[in-house]
């Protein structure tokens, strides 16, 4: 599993013949708070509640990004867009840094920009690479203690902003090649970039035998469905809750290290993906997941781009200010404006792991259940000390440059042979109906529940 993301937002000046406005003298409540926590060491529970903090800004952003034919699927670090959202934070005043700490859900988080500086650490000592710059073009006078608190809080370095080719070549080393050409160009107003790219390569805890991935099919909704590689397992250590009040599947499978994947895969014919985002609480999943169990699983082999410019869903979250007239006096003495937050990201899931499934174990399982992800599914990858989501997005359509197939059996409203009702998964025998259909009462009963 790979997972990598660049994100970049650009200032500009707001009108190159604005007065000259003197900077209000406000800093202090900034700097006591900085003041007062230096040389803490932070908590377990101080990274959860950032974590928790992370994960809402997130899914409040998830929630305003298009997701349809044009643009299938989205991956986004909320992590990242927090680390860049803070940044700015150092340099924001007044009601602008209220509002940046409202959206970031910091109001009631004390020492928030030491702990998320702390988290950061943390997570790029275990599992993840982060790398931070702040691009200044020359001749843009910044204020000193912005570049150092950025420096001190979140390793973002200085550098002067050269060329367009400068700055992609550092995104693609910073993301390990995978996000080439960034950039066509620069606009010449632009006066500050920051800049932030996180790189996650992962190893299942169980990985899968490359031998048995095999076509298989994903149902975009109950008329379409595509043909994707699916890797399977016969037998595969899975934590597996079918939550009635998410009206989905949810599981996680452990990486190597501290992170997991975790999949809230709605059942089909109950809810989507954008109608369980906003009922979605990990922390609270992860706790209500039950132990692990042995089981089949079929999961789709992806590879998937996205590029978005986020300014239009950051402004339906409520941060438009930040577009037009911002307080970054903290910034600069001249006025500022966020002019772009531009943002790329790639992942892939392949059956790399650490160790191998029991693929070929034949010991004689009374009953075993299945969970195949073939329709729709929202996924976070999950660092398990803070349960801070390093990425999430969601996946309607694996294979977005094949054209959909009809279901294979249009007479029947619901083809979604193999997912588990409800009711009956978890205990439902596959050795009697291994490769066999639901049978259609169930599925009719299953229409007769939901009205
Ligand atoms: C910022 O707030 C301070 C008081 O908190 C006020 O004196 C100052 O005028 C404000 N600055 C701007 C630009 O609104
Ligand atoms: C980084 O991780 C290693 C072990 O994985 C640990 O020994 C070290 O203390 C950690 N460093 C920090 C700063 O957390
Ligand atoms: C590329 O990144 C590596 C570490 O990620 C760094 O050591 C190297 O100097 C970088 N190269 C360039 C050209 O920036
Ligand atoms: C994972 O977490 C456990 C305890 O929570 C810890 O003992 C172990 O060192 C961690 N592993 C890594 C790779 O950080
Ligand atoms: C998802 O479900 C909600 C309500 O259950 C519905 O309003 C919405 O149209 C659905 N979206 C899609 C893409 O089917
Ligand atoms: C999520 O669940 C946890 C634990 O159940 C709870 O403490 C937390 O307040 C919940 N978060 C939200 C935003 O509801
Ligand atoms: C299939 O859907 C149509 C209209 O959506 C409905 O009239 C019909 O009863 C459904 N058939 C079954 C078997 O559920």
């Amino acid at each position: 599993m790979k997972l990598c993301l660049l994100l970049l937002l650009c200032l500009c000046r707001l009108g190159l013949t604005e007065e000259f406005t003197p900077a209000a003298d406000v800093a202090e409540e900034t700097e006591e708070e900085v003041r007062g926590c230096g040389g803490r060491v932070f908590s377990p529970e101080d990274h959860r509640a950032i974590g928790g903090a992370v994960e809402q800004l997130g899914l409040r952003l998830l929630e305003k990004l298009p997701v349809g034919l044009q643009q299938p699927n989205v991956v986004l670090s909320p992590l990242s867009l927090a680390l860049a959202l803070a940044q700015l934070t150092l340099g924001a005043r007044n009601e602008t840094e209220k509002l940046l700490l409202e959206n970031l859900h910091a109001l009631n988080l004390p020492c928030y920009h030491h702990v998320l500086g702390s988290l950061l650490h943390h997570v790029s000592n275990t599992s993840l690479e982060v790398a931070a710059r702040m691009y200044l073009r020359p001749g843009f006078e910044v204020k000193l203690s912005f570049v150092e608190d950025s420096l001190a809080r979140y390793q973002s370095s200085p550098v002067p902003l050269v060329s367009v080719k400068e700055v992609n070549q550092w995104v693609e080393n910073a993301t390990n090649g995978h996000v080439p050409n960034f950039l066509e160009s620069i606009p010449h107003d632009v006066v500050l970039m920051l800049a932030n790219a996180v790189y996650f390569k992962g190893e299942w805890q169980t990985r899968f035998d490359p031998l048995v991935t095999s076509k298989g099919v994903f149902y975009l909704d109950n008329q379409n469905s595509v043909s994707v590689d699916m890797m399977k397992s016969a037998q595969y250590p899975l934590r597996l809750l079918d939550d009635p009040e998410l009206e989905a599947q949810v599981a996680s499978f452990p990486f190597k290290g501290n992170t997991s994947f975790l999949i809230v895969m709605p059942l089909p014919g109950r809810g989507n993906v954008s109608s369980v985002l906003p009922k979605l609480n990990i922390s609270d999943l992860y706790r209500r997941l039950p132990q692990e169990k042995t089981m089949q699983v079929n999961l789709p082999k992806v590879k998937l781009q996205y590029r978005q410019e986020l300014e239009e869903a950051l402004t339906n979250m409520g941060l438009g200010s930040l577009f037009s007239g911002p307080d970054l006096s903290g910034i600069s003495d001249r006025p500022l404006r966020v002019t772009g937050v531009r943002h790329a990201s790639t992942i892939e899931l392949s059956e790399e792991g650490v160790e191998a499934s029991a693929t070929t174990v034949v010991t004689s399982m009374r009953s075993i259940s299945l969970f195949s992800i073939n329709s729709p599914f929202f996924f976070a990858l999950v660092d398990d000390a803070s349960m801070t989501p390093l990425f999430m997005g969601v996946v309607t359509n694996p294979a977005p440059d094949d054209d959909p197939m009809l279901n294979d059996d249009p007479g029947r409203n619901s083809t979604m042979s193999d997912q588990p009702l409800m009711d009956d998964v978890g205990e439902r025998d596959i050795d009697s109906e291994r490769g066999h259909r639901q049978p259609l009462q169930s599925m009719s009963g299953l229409d007769g529940k939901t009205e």
